[in-house]
Order: C-alpha cells, then sequence, then structure tokens
C-alpha cells in the first residue's frame, strides 16, 4: 500500500508562507508532512503526548477512534476473534495476509519448535523473590534473550528478523508461566507441542507434572481470544517506545522489554490490574457514586481505570468482545452473580449516563473487563499485564520489522521547547 501527495499546506509565519505535502493514506486522517519545518523555518512543533503527531507509515493496524473499529490488515477485531485463532492473527500481522492451511501448519510448526528456551534462562528466575511482580520478571528475563540467541541478533538480515520475531512470539508465553510458576513455587511446566497456543499456556501455568490434566478447551478459546484483541494497536505507548529503541538499531530482544517496561504503566497496559484494584476498593455498587465522584473531581487524582482512550471517543471494539467472554467463562465456570462484575456493569452503566463522561466520550476501553476474565481463568492479579504483553507481541515485533524495512525511517530524536535557565557562569562553592 502506498500513500500520495493529496494537495500542498501552506504556514505564514513572521511574514514567510512555507508549504507543506498533504499525504493520503488508504483511509483515515491525512498527515501534513512537516519534516523540513525546522530546516526552513527554525521553528519546532510541540504536540506532547503526540496527539495530533503521526510518526510513521504503517501497514498494520487501523483505528477509527469515532466509529469505535479496529482493523488488523484490513479485518474487524471481532471477525478474527470469533472466526480465526490468535496464531492465524499472528501470521496476518506478520506477513500481511491470512494464511492457507499449508502456510498456518508451517508457521505452528515453526512456533512450536521455538516455544522451549535455553534451559540456562532457568536460573535467572532462582534470583528473583518469589513475590517479584512478573513484570519485573518479564523485562529482565526477555532482554536476557539476547545474551542467549545470537544468531537472530543483526537486524539488517531480514532472515535473522524473521527468526527473532518467531522466537519472541513462541518463547513469551513460556517465559510468562515459568514467572507465575516461579511465584507459586511450583516447577516450571515444558510446552506441549500437541497442545494449541493458548491452551500450551494454559497448561504451562496451571499443570503439574505430577498429573496429565485437560486443558478446558472452553476456557483456551477464551484465552486465545483475549490474546487476539490484545494483538495489536497501531502505535500506542508501548510500541512506540519498540519503535523508537528499535529505531537506534538495539537489538529486537532488547526492544520488546522495553515494549514490556512501558506497558506496565497503569495508564497503559497496567490498567487492567489497576482496575481489578478499583473494583475490589469499590466493593460495593452502593459505594459506585462516591468513585464516580471522585473519578470526576479536577482535585482528585482518581480516575476510573479501564476508562477512556486516547483514540477511541466511542466504545473500544475490544471491550464489547471482552464483554461476551466475560459473560461466557463465568457462565462455564457456573459462577452465577460475579460481585466484580455486578460492578462492572452497573459503574458502566452509571458513567455512561453521567454528562462528565459522555461530554468527555470516556468509554470502556479493553482493561474494563478483562480483568474480571483473567481472574476467573484463575490468574492472579499481578499477572494481567503479564498476558497483556503475550498478546501485545505480535504486535511489537511487527511493527518492530516494518519500521526497520522502511528505508526513510531515521533514529527517533524528537526536539523540545526549552524554557529552563539562560547562559551563565559557573560559581566557586565558597560564593554560594
Ligand atoms: C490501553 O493507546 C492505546 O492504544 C492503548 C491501548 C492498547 O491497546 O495499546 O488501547 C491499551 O492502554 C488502554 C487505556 C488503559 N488505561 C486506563 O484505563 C487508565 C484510565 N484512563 C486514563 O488514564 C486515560 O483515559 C488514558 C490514559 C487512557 C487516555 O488519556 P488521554 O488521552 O491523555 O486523555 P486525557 O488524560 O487528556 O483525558 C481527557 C479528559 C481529562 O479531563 P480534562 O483535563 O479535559 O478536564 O478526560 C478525563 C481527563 O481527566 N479522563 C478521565 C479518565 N480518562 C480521561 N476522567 C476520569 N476517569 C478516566 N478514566
Amino acid at each position: 500500500m502506498t500513500d500520495k501527495i493529496k494537495e500542498k499546506a501552506n504556514l505564514k509565519l513572521n511574514g514567510d508562507l512555507y508549504d507543506f505535502d498533504v499525504h493520503e493514506g488508504t483511509i483515515g486522517p491525512d498527515v501534513l508532512d512537516i519534516s523540513k519545518l525546522y530546516a526552513q523555518s527554525g521553528k519546532f512543533t510541540y504536540d506532547p503526548g503526540f496527539t495530533s503527531t503521526a510518526n510513521c507509515k504503517s501497514t498494520i493496524t487501523y483505528i477509527d477512534g469515532e466509529e469505535g473499529t479496529l482493523l488488523y490488515r484490513g479485518y474487524p477485531i471481532d471477525q478474527l476473534a470469533e472466526q480465526g485463532n490468535y496464531l492465524e492473527t499472528c501470521y496476518l500481522l506478520l506477513n500481511g495476509e491470512l494464511p492457507n492451511q499449508d502456510e498456518y501448519t508451517k508457521f505452528e510448526e515453526t512456533i512450536n519448535e521455538y516455544a522451549l528456551v535455553n534451559e540456562q534462562l532457568n536460573r535467572f528466575f532462582t534470583g528473583f523473590r518469589p513475590d517479584a511482580h512478573p513484570m519485573a520478571i518479564m523485562c529482565g528475563v526477555v532482554g536476557a534473550l539476547s545474551a542467549f540467541y545470537h544468531d537472530s541478533l543483526d537486524i539488517n538480515d531480514p532472515e535473522q528478523r524473521r527468526i527473532a520475531c518467531h522466537r519472541l512470539i513462541a518463547k513469551m508465553p513460556t517465559l510468562a508461566a515459568m514467572a507465575y510458576k516461579h511465584s507459586l513455587g511450583q516447577p516450571f511446566m515444558y510446552p506441549k507441542n500437541d497442545l494449541d497456543y493458548a491452551a500450551n499456556f494454559l497448561n504451562m501455568c496451571f499443570g503439574l507434572p505430577t498429573e496429565d490434566k485437560n486443558v478446558d478447551t472452553t476456557l483456551a478459546k477464551a484465552m486465545d481470544k483475549i490474546l487476539i484483541l490484545h494483538a495489536d494497536h497501531e502505535q500506542n505507548a508501548s510500541t512506540s517506545t519498540v519503535r523508537l529503541a528499535g529505531s537506534s538499531g538495539a537489538n529486537p530482544f532488547a526492544c520488546i522489554a522495553s515494549g514490556i517496561a512501558c506497558l506496565w504503566g497503569p495508564a497503559h497496559g497496567g490498567a487492567n490490574e489497576a482496575c481489578i484494584r478499583m473494583l475490589e476498593e469499590i466493593n460495593s455498587v452502593d459505594n459506585i457514586p462516591e468513585y464516580v465522584k471522585k473519578a470526576k473531581d479536577k482535585n482528585d487524582p482518581f480516575r476510573l481505570m479501564g476508562f477512556g482512550h486516547r483514540v477511541y471517543k466511542n466504545f473500544d471494539p475490544r471491550a464489547k468482545v471482552m464483554q461476551k467472554i466475560c459473560h461466557e467463562v463465568l457462565d462455564h465456570l457456573g459462577i452465577k452473580d460475579d460481585p466484580l462484575l455486578a460492578i462492572a456493569v452497573e459503574l458502566e452503566k452509571i458513567a455512561l449516563e453521567d454528562d462528565y463522561f459522555v461530554e468527555k466520550k470516556l468509554y470502556p476501553n479493553i482493561d474494563f473487563y478483562s480483568g474480571i476474565v483473567m481472574k476467573s481463568l484463575g490468574f492472579p492479579m499481578d499477572m494481567f499485564t503479564v498476558l497483556f504483553a503475550v498478546g501485545r507481541t505480535v504486535g511489537w515485533v511487527s511493527q518492530w520489522n516494518e519500521m526497520i524495512e522502511d528505508t526513510s525511517q531515521r533514529i527517533g530524536r524528537p526536539r523540545q521547547l526549552y524554557v529552563g535557565s539562560e547562559h551563565r557562569q559557573y560559581i566557586g562553592m565558597h560564593k554560594r
């Protein structure tokens, strides 16, 4: 897919006139190419948080925030979640097209081949306290992969990049399960090639070497859909972190470790854990009005976790699918009247009828219901963002690879508006 120059934009500054090409993509907002603004005018643009800034061209994911639609390589997220599976979605995000049966089978065999991790990596886990947050462990052990897999570090070799992408997709569930087992003091479970990706992950998390229990297929399907919903989301904070790290030529494992670190924040992927903690703190539907009041109070830092989004000004389509998965899993487990779900449903109803949330176009996002589902699957709260990271790895590596292949990309190096001290002379300690 290519873009085309649609027209020119003019800027009048201090009596001078500047022209900028307006590029039109396949769908979505046009962009003004201001890359020559500083060279021509000596001025920077200013856009903290990048609310109006595109940092790349991409063919991978498209979000329409007003409509509440999300497309992976043009395919709607709800269709992929309902009709496909996570590994097929990984192939699509990596390669741009859905696989045929032969391509899928070969891809699945490749991912299975890379699912094990070097046994020496097991020793890394003994260095972490049992109460270490699993995201802290993931930051460490994923970055450490670059100390083991030297044959997939050369970012200029397309074959090594392909291997690195496959290794990361394959090893993230294994490492995530090891982080969880470490917290339990239980033995690590090896991946099993006769299980599909999601079932394999659940088996490595909840299986024991002392028994050969079948993975619940309904829960495995729910896990698979959760991974699809988290797979990619265009230039979000952690993906932008991965791109920026990759722009310096850092190896793929280090770049993904930087994405994991960024995702951990409660404003981003950490919101699923923060949302459950919020629902537990609310504790009763009777307390909802008090917390909605706090969320609206400018002087109170409290926010409704799992609500609001930089791009979606309508429902996050993933939240709708996640809500459906939530009901399916709870029904399958025979959990009636889950107290946290009751609070979440009532909170959503009250918030969506409140002028504050309506005016600010704040809707539930992917993190609002995901925690309830993850908790019902048996995961502790501190594993929720790890599950997000497992799902998002394919998006990170796909976006990283696209950036490396983009010949126009250079090292990312933003500028600033300097508001600090003017030039001044050093004063000796005795004179201060
Ligand atoms: C993810 O970018 C992605 O795509 C991310 C993600 C992905 O898949 O990668 O979708 C995953 O990170 C989802 C978001 C998870 N985070 C949360 O649920 C945390 C709670 N949400 C907020 O912190 C917030 O909504 C953000 C961070 C998600 C978005 O922040 P923005 O775009 O910077 O919006 P903002 O902070 O400027 O808010 C606009 C207004 C503000 O009020 P005013 O200053 O205009 O008066 O809305 C208010 C905010 O105070 N607001 C909220 C709110 N979110 C925004 N008020 C109460 N509760 C909230 N949740």
